[in-house]
């Protein structure tokens, strides 16, 4: 394999709102990507795949500014970093193209969220939908990204845009994009549903009291930890009490990754405890942990044209580095330009 720069790509969607979800899964890790310093990290508002299902517009660009409010809050620095909107830079939609053709419909219709997604009404689902991942794999090639941190709920798609890189170099006899290592590496990386521990945490779900959105305010953070579902039996002192208690293990995790230990350290401390006594405590620390990044995302928004003035200049960044590896795509591939 050639030798790429050690490059780190990530993106969150714009669609609805922000769940803790997608902190502790995801932008957490992003920052401690970009504060180890071994790796360029870019990050992006992916809005061309929020479309792939239908967007209210002016939802839309709220949400935009909302997540890169999201990032500078939770500690990305846009200058340290690349942070910008996808559909700013054109060269993820045009190498997007050329991995639909790279792409095969078998891999395609075996992607979970694709199945979940479009259930038994796959007919009246968008093309965009379907071609989903070979969008995602373009936003990571185009930047011939290393290492990509994600929630579990994405490996799949991060797998796949491993098949579409071997299949490209293969097909066009090249050592060219490199094989994008997906990185999954937090104790939250699946955050669950609070009312059902066999369901994710998401931010689609019709009933609000099932996650931590990252605007709720203190009362509604500790009375959705208070209500959240769990079992009668206290907290274990050791992991492997929690088998079976998917429930009891998702608190102990978010514990664990709120306050950045493991989630046998949360057992040393909390073990023998009642929920009822542990979920002040996890409210407690959230609260303390997640309202400096409410507090600080609601002044940022305050502001759109700030925020608009970081993206372009985000954009800008991110095609200095997208252009010459889209250039020599073309070229590979015999597209006179
Ligand atoms: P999205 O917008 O659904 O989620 C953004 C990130 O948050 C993570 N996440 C979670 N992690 C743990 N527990 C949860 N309950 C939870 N919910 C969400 C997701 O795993 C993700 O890392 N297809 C992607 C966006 C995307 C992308 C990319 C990601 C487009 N292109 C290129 C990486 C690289 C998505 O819809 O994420």
């Amino acid at each position: 394999m050639a030798d790429f720069t050690p490059r780190v790509f990530s993106g969150i969607k714009p669609s609805g709102g922000l769940t803790l979800g997608n902190y502790l899964g995801a932008v957490k890790r992003f920052v401690d990507w970009q504060d180890r310093g071994t790796h360029e990290c870019i990050y992006c508002m992916v809005d061309l795949h929020a479309i792939t299902v239908w967007q209210d517009p002016a939802d839309l660009t709220r949400a935009t500014r909302e997540i890169c409010a999201f990032f500078i809050a939770s500690g990305i620095d846009p200058e340290r970093s690349v942070l910008f909107n996808q559909s700013r830079v054109p060269e993820h939609a045009q190498l997007g193209w050329i991995f639909n053709c790279v792409a095969r419909m078998g891999w395609m219709n075996r992607m979970t969220q694709w199945k979940d997604k479009a259930g038994r009404n796959a007919e009246a689902e968008s093309l965009g939908l379907f071609a989903y991942p070979a969008l995602m794999a373009a936003d990571i090639l185009l930047y011939h990204a290393t290492h990509v941190p994600i929630g579990e709920d994405q490996k799949q798609h991060v797998e796949l845009t491993r098949d579409i890189a071997a299949k490209f170099n293969h097909d066009y006899g090249v050592d060219f994009f490199p094989l994008a290592e997906p990185v999954i590496e937090s104790v939250a990386a699946r955050v669950m549903n609070l009312r059902d521990g066999s369901r994710k945490m998401s931010k689609s779900d019709t009933v609000d009291a099932t996650r931590i959105n990252m605007t709720d305010d203190a009362d509604t953070i500790a009375r959705k930890f208070r209500k959240a579902k769990t079992d009668p039996d206290p907290l274990p002192s050791e992991v492997a009490g929690l088998e079976g208690r998917a429930e009891a293990r998702n608190l102990v995790n978010i514990y664990a990754a709120l306050s950045d230990v493991d989630a046998e350290s949360v057992l040393r401390d909390h073990g023998g405890e009642m929920f009822g006594h542990f979920k002040v405590a996890l409210a407690d620390l959230a609260v303390a942990k997640l309202s400096p990044i409410s507090a600080e995302m609601r002044r940022l928004t305050a502001d759109p044209a700030e925020i608009d003035r970081v993206l372009a200049r985000g954009a800008d960044r991110a095609r200095g580095i997208a252009t010459p590896i889209l250039e020599r795509t073309y070229d590979i591939v015999g597209l006179v330009r």
